[in-house]
């Protein structure tokens, strides 16, 4: 038979987070007893526990169900290899410093692929002060709107949420120069270098 998660990256997991096969039962709200039958190989938790065990071990499900988790590895992260996921039933966004995997509303998320701008999704941007002032001509009505806008440099990332009726800008601390990103609701996620838009002032 195949397991789909080992006892034993159950036990190096809780292990690792220093708890007891009691506090993590307390967590997952089953009993001590289902924890350790399933470090001993006597029993599986059930699917729907997978989430939530996870998430309290501090790995991703496919982590868990791969027993090859990342641990505490460091790498240099860039924030240029940033990631956006954006939950197409409630809108939660995420940023992530490079591909993973994340799910929401029981969806696996895809990345976002940037497109470099159109006509209708053209972001205009401005120095003001030391400011980068970021618009875009865009509608803001519900069912077609801005739901973002991120700067990201090498070493740092800003995000605005917009929201439905808003005005489409933002203002961000200019820390050099970076990527500009807009996400529109319907046709997905606009990038510019900073270095281009001032070219084209
Ligand atoms: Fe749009």
């Amino acid at each position: 038979m195949t397991n789909y998660v080992t006892g034993s990256t159950i036990k190096q997991l809780r292990e690792k987070k220093g708890y007891t096969q009691k506090q993590l039962a307390d967590l997952l709200l089953v009993s001590d007893k289902a924890v350790s039958k399933w470090e001993t190989q006597k029993g599986l938790p059930d699917i729907s526990l997978l989430e939530p065990l996870a998430k309290v071990l501090s790995v991703s499900v496919a982590e868990l169900l791969s027993g090859e988790y990342v641990t505490n590895r460091n790498r240099a992260g860039n924030m240029m290899r940033t990631k956006f996921y954006v939950c197409p039933v409630c809108g939660n966004v995420i940023h992530s410093m490079g591909e993973g995997s994340f799910s929401c509303c029981g969806i696996l998320l895809p990345v976002l692929e940037a497109e470099t701008t159109d006509e209708t999704h053209s972001i205009c941007v401005e120095c003001i002060e030391n400011d980068y002032y970021v618009t875009m001509n865009h509608p803001m009505r519900k069912d077609h709107f801005l739901s973002f806008f991120a700067y990201i440099t090498p070493n740092q990332v800003q995000l605005k949420k917009l929201y439905p009726e808003q005005n489409p800008e933002a203002r961000f601390f200019r820390t050099g120069q970076g990527i500009l990103y807009a996400y529109c609701n319907q046709h997905g996620l606009f990038q510019i270098n900073t270095a281009e838009s001032q070219k084209n002032g």
